[in-house]
């Protein structure tokens, strides 16, 4: 996507062709565009865990970027080093299934490889293709959810659709395009009227943040609302369709995406407004079955709810919100129970979250 007129993935190799990966760093976003050097496995982890890149399709990719600086870095010989890489990378943050789903495709790609050489070529060429994929599955999915909002355009004579997003699913929670946003995007392009409200989404606010600079930044109108506001909205008659994206879905169609999305399916139901979740196939978890039982749920740090930060005269600055005393939680994730979902939006097309019709666009996992 492009950043002031310039084209931009999150993720990308350094032109020196040295094992060095660039990221854009989002937790300076949106007041301060900065790229950043990895160059370690520690770094990546760091990164991962400390949410300078997020977003499940980009946690993938950062991963399998991280297995290859670990095979470049390697001493030659025994796979210790690689499975300790992997195991580190892996542990960084539980909920997003890609990034576990990365790890497992370089070790699977790495262990065909017949010498030391070998095995840091086959890493570099499988996290190209990871991240190659994951741009396009997005793209795809954009063409797909264009569908979608094209016929809701219809019905209201070219009135502007107005469709309502939680978090950031959008190009900077992948390596391009977005899941959520990517029909959106699309739509845009193609001159169809949209307009988009943007969940704030406490606690770090990657709603306010990053998917109002991403829409900023590709022209697409918007307004950023507070987390509670949606219900209120749609009770107006004032949200057409609500597209959400997810860190993980079962087979059965049980969506974990950042927490709030449930209540945000909730209000969709009783207002009759179709509600859509879009992913990649690399956020199926095709082992598990009951989403509120299995998945497992991120719990962070609780200065992320007791404090909120922004950007003041000029600098970056944070406030205590909160009495200093009082405990907080903070559950990163909540899971939509199937029933709750119209439909998954998907490279393959559209189909009911079930998982009979999950199974109709992924027969290989039946
Ligand atoms: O904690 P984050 O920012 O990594 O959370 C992930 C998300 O941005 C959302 O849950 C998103 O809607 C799904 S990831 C494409």
């Amino acid at each position: 996507m492009n950043v002031r007129g310039h084209h931009f993935r999150t993720i990308w190799e350094d032109e020196s062709g040295q094992p060095i990966v660039k990221i854009i760093d989002q937790r300076h976003l949106p007041h301060r565009f900065i790229i950043a050097e990895i160059t370690t496995v520690d770094e990546m982890a760091t990164a991962i865990r400390d949410m300078h890149v997020r977003g499940a399709g980009l946690i993938g990719a950062a991963a399998g970027y991280g297995m290859a600086i670990a095979a470049s870095t390697s001493p030659a010989g025994p796979d210790e080093f690689l499975q300790e890489a992997a195991a580190k990378l892996v542990e960084t943050r539980p909920t997003a299934v890609n990034l576990a789903w990365a790890v497992e495709r370089q070790m699977a790609a790495i262990s065909a490889a017949g010498c030391h050489e070998e095995k840091i070529e086959i890493a570099w060429r499988t996290a190209r293709m990871i991240a190659d994929e994951d741009s396009d599955w997005c793209r795809r999915i954009g063409q797909h959810g264009l569908e979608l909002i094209r016929a809701l355009s219809r019905k209201k004579g070219g009135a502007p659709v107005n469709v309502l997003t939680h978090c950031n699913a959008g190009w900077l929670a992948f390596v391009d395009h977005g899941s959520a946003t990517s029909p959106m995007y699309a739509a845009h392009d193609e001159g169809i009227a949209i307009h988009v409200w943007v969940d704030e989404t406490r606690p770090r606010n990657q709603g306010a943040k990053l998917t109002a600079w991403e829409l900023g930044e590709h022209g697409v109108p918007h307004t950023v609302i507070a987390d509670n506001t949606g219900g209120h909205l749609m009770q107006h008659g004032m949200v057409d369709l609500v597209i959400v994206g997810s860190d993980r879905t079962t087979r059965t169609g049980d969506v974990a995406n950042k927490i709030g999305t449930y209540l945000k399916a909730l209000a969709a139901m009783d207002n009759d407004v179709p509600f859509y979740v879009a992913l990649p196939s690399s956020t199926f978890d095709w082992s598990m079955r009951d989403g509120v039982r299995e998945i497992p749920v991120e719990l962070r740090g609780e200065d992320e709810v007791k404090f909120a930060d922004g950007w003041l005269d000029g600098h970056p600055a944070e406030v205590l919100v909160a009495p200093a005393t009082s405990p907080a939680a903070n559950y990163g994730f909540d899971v939509t129970p199937a029933r709750l979902v119209t439909g998954l939006i998907t490279e393959r097309g559209i189909c009911p979250a079930n998982e009979a019709g999950i199974l109709g666009l992924f027969p290989e996992h039946g």
